[in-house]
């Protein structure tokens, strides 16, 4: 169900666009990478934001996500040799850099998750309120939940659905899944959604809603990819260099926090030693505190509502 297909409808409104932009203050030239390109809205403003004062970046967009590349080439054609777009996970952008011989970089940016465009395509299985196959890939180099819950066991899809979904009952969840699909009966994210039952009278959000999310970061190992990028800044960003991290749920923004505290604060010596003897300094600095988005953005887009910015400097 992953192609190039028509993208020229590619939708998905930016989040804390403004406050991604102060954040990686593009006006002072250089490079910067976009990780997680997908309708290239926020990559467009970096190079705008640039242009207005007479810089020409270069920026480097990153999505796993074949369809979304194809609609930013569209979105940036006007930007020229000024954008290079890489068709990869931005877990492999420290190689990436490294095997082109591209030197580390002014700015990262990271809007993780899902794009409303994907979200909103029946054919790639992310929504329980359209049909569609059980997919759910960003890119083709994840596996389908069909493929997922074919090759984990009972314990494992609880596990998953549990600790990514906070699916309550996730034991029960999981026998369901895995018994209706050894039947046969579990082929459409029509036939999940029903076996996650209705929404009952008190409960806040749909749990097939659960379900779902629990699922489709495991298929597309979300949190690992994360990790590792932000595990790997100190390769990534030149001194001085900016990292922006948005996420949307409670999961990515903690592996941020503390992916973030292990580069500000890297000395592994045992408390109490007069000075340091392991000798790891630290490598990046935080600037300010997490920033939410304004209530007139949430108005505006409820999908930025559980959105989380929080911003780094190597030093
Ligand atoms: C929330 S959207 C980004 C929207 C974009 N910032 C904009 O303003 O249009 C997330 C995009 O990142 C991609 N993506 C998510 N995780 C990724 C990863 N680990 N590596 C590369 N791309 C990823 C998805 O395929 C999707 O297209």
């Amino acid at each position: 169900m992953l192609g190039v297909g028509d993208v020229s409808g590619f939708h998905h409104i930016s989040v804390m666009a403004n406050e991604v932009i102060e954040a990686l203050e593009p006006w002072n030239g250089g490079v910067f990478v976009d990780g997680t390109l997908g309708g290239a809205g926020h990559s467009r403003l970096l190079l705008q934001a640039a242009a207005e004062r007479g810089v020409k970046i270069k920026l480097i967009g990153f999505d796993r996500d074949p369809e979304a590349l194809a609609a930013a080439a569209a979105r940036l054609e006007e930007f020229g040799d000024q954008v290079e777009l890489v068709q990869s996970n931005y877990r492999h952008l420290a190689d990436v850099l490294e095997a082109r011989q591209w030197p580390p970089v002014n700015g990262v940016l990271v809007d993780a998750g899902v794009s409303s465009h994907q979200l909103d395509t029946p054919e790639r299985g992310f929504s329980f309120q359209n049909d569609g196959p059980l997919d759910m890939r960003m890119g083709p180099d994840a596996q389908t939940v069909a493929e997922l819950i074919d090759r984990t066991d009972i314990k494992g899809l609880a596990t998953i659905l549990g600790r990514y979904g906070e699916v309550r009952g996730a034991g029960r969840m999981a026998r369901r899944i895995k018994e209706a699909r050894q039947a046969g009966q579990l082929e459409t994210t029509a036939q999940l959604a029903a076996l996650c039952g209705p929404r009952r009278h008190k409960e806040r959000i749909h749990p097939a809603t659960q379900v779902f999310q629990g699922l489709r970061i495991a298929a597309n190992d979300e949190l690992g990819g994360l990790e590792e990028l932000v595990g790997d800044l100190g390769r990534v960003l030149a001194p001085g260099g900016r990292a922006a991290f948005i996420s949307f749920h409670s999961l990515e923004d903690r592996i941020v926090k503390q992916g973030l505290r292990a580069l500000v604060n890297p000395c592994t010596c045992p408390p109490g030693l007069p000075i340091c003897a392991c000798g790891k300094a630290p490598e990046i600095k935080t600037l300010g505190k997490m920033i939410r988005p304004s209530q007139a953005e949430v108005d505006a887009n409820p999908r930025s509502r559980s959105a989380k910015l929080r911003v780094a400097e190597r030093l």
